[in-house]
């Protein structure tokens, strides 16, 4: 396999890191002059973004972001999944309006009926009957999380390692030496030692989930349907029948947290691969970027809840430490309405897969035409690269194949180029209003960079 020439690497990032200043000296002064928050940003996530200050907004539609020096972008970075809808799009813009306006009401503690159609909706597509909402898919998963202990009246959850699903406690795990389970690099302070909360498996290793499980404390297994926060792991074939198979023999739920691979389809992974979840989770995508998020729970859980709840040992409507005071709220379940019926349709999902599929063919040539040593995975909508090859099968082997200065360098070598790609990795999302001309133009870019290093 070819190596990476790191000398010709350090001159192209000097070289990007000095266009990327150049270009954005509002941006630069705005970051300069946020000294009351901390890091100089709205939250500190932000310093992600390469080049030493991010860039500052200025306005977006669609699939283009313009920053405060007058750049406009091709965002393939969508939030996230936050704005896979697009950015602002209208019908979520019209609905949101006119819940804010004309019929007021934002937050009043009352149910709307914008809520029962999210939940059949969800329902025609994720196949769960009962839904609860949140304003986050962290929040999803902490609730969803304390009702899976209470179900099945065991304290742990098995998570992957490198997975991510928000800032829930119990998920900052990876398997230790010797069968123990241990708290991730960078994990903040975590409130007791990772071993008490959580069993740690690797990603497509059936065996390591069996050994977890046999201990027989598992409440449930929480997972996305592929590795989606390590660059994109997918599931090798049988992986996920088999963690079902297992869930069940060992008496755990199986938890399938769709917040990002909700870009495999219009009912997400689960839909798409026949996935039978016990709990099902989602967020950001499905409010067109108004706070958002819900979980689904399967008629077995709830009535296991309902049993405690009815004998009075748990408190799900006041402070049993289920829910949150804006969840739910008509902004929100106005937002997720429109979005779901006129945004992220059947042919809107179509429309970004067939792009995806052309994003990654454009990325896949160019690796091959200058034997790159990376790869190039894709879920549905989304594509992304990975410094290595072949594909990382677990989330160990991926963690593994992280490169700060390539990462550096080929964010700003895009960003310098027009295109935004996600901070956090490589990934790019398409949206409804993504064209074919975005992904030919991230293709020749893409080319022309790459080649810089390899060619
Ligand atoms: C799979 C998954 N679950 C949950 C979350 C948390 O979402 P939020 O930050 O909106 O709470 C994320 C965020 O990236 C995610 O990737």
């Amino acid at each position: 396999m070819p190596a990476t020439d790191r000398a010709r690497l350090a001159r192209l990032l000097a070289a990007e890191q000095e266009r990327y200043t150049a270009d954005h000296p509002r941006s630069r002064e705005l970051f300069e002059a946020g000294g009351n928050l901390f890091g100089r940003v709205p939250m500190t996530w932000m310093n992600k973004w390469s080049g030493g200050f991010p860039l500052y907004l200025d306005h977006a539609r669609g699939n283009r972001i313009t920053d405060v020096d007058g750049h406009t972008y091709v965002d393939f970075a969508l939030g996230d999944t936050g704005a896979m809808a697009g950015h602002s799009p209208v019908p979520t813009t019209t609905a949101v309006a006119r819940r804010m306006g004309e019929l007021g009401g934002i937050t009043t503690m009352l149910p709307s009926e914008d809520a029962q159609w999210v939940g059949e909706e969800l329902t025609r597509r994720f196949g769960m009957p009962l839904w609860s909402f949140t304003l986050s898919a962290t929040d999803a998963n902490r609730w969803a999380v304390r009702l899976a202990r209470l179900a099945t009246g065991r304290s742990k959850i098995l998570v992957f390692a490198y997975c991510y699903h928000g800032s829930v406690d119990e998920t900052f795990a990876i398997p230790g030496p010797d069968g123990t389970t241990v708290s991730r690099p960078g994990n903040v302070a975590p409130p007791v030692p990772l071993d008490l909360t959580t069993r740690a498996a690797t990603w497509n290793d059936l065996a390591s989930v069996e050994r977890e499980l046999a201990h027989g404390d598992v409440a449930a297994i929480l997972t996305e349907p592929a590795l989606t926060n390590i660059g994109i792991v997918l599931p090798e074939p049988g992986f996920l029948e088999g963690l079902r198979e297992l869930a069940t023999r060992y008496g755990a739920l199986l938890m399938i947290d769709e917040t990002h691979t909700f870009s495999a389809g219009w009912g997400g992974a689960t839909r798409e691969w026949a996935l039978q979840p016990d709990i099902f989770v989602i967020g950001k995508s499905i409010g067109g970027g108004i706070p958002c998020g819900a979980y689904g729970i399967s008629a077995d859980v709830a009535a296991a809840v309902t049993r405690h709840t009815d004998a009075g040992d748990a408190d799900i409507v006041d402070v049993g430490g289920v829910g949150g005071t804006l969840a739910g709220n008509a902004l929100s379940t106005a937002a997720m309405r429109a979005t779901l019926d006129e945004v992220l349709t059947e042919d809107a999902f179509a429309h970004m897969t067939s792009l995806a599929e052309a994003f990654t063919d454009g990325v896949r040539e160019t690796l091959e035409a200058f034997d790159v040593p990376w790869s190039v995975s894709r879920l549905g909508a989304r594509s992304e690269y990975r410094f290595a090859r072949p594909a990382p099968r677990t989330g160990e082997e991926s963690a593994a194949a992280h490169d700060d200065d390539i990462d550096a360098w080929m964010h700003l070598a895009m960003v310098n180029r027009g295109i935004l790609m996600t901070p956090f990795h490589n990934m790019a999302l398409m949206c409804p209003e993504t064209t074919r001309e975005d992904v030919d133009r991230h293709t020749e870019a893409f080319r022309e960079v790459v080649g810089e290093l390899y060619g």
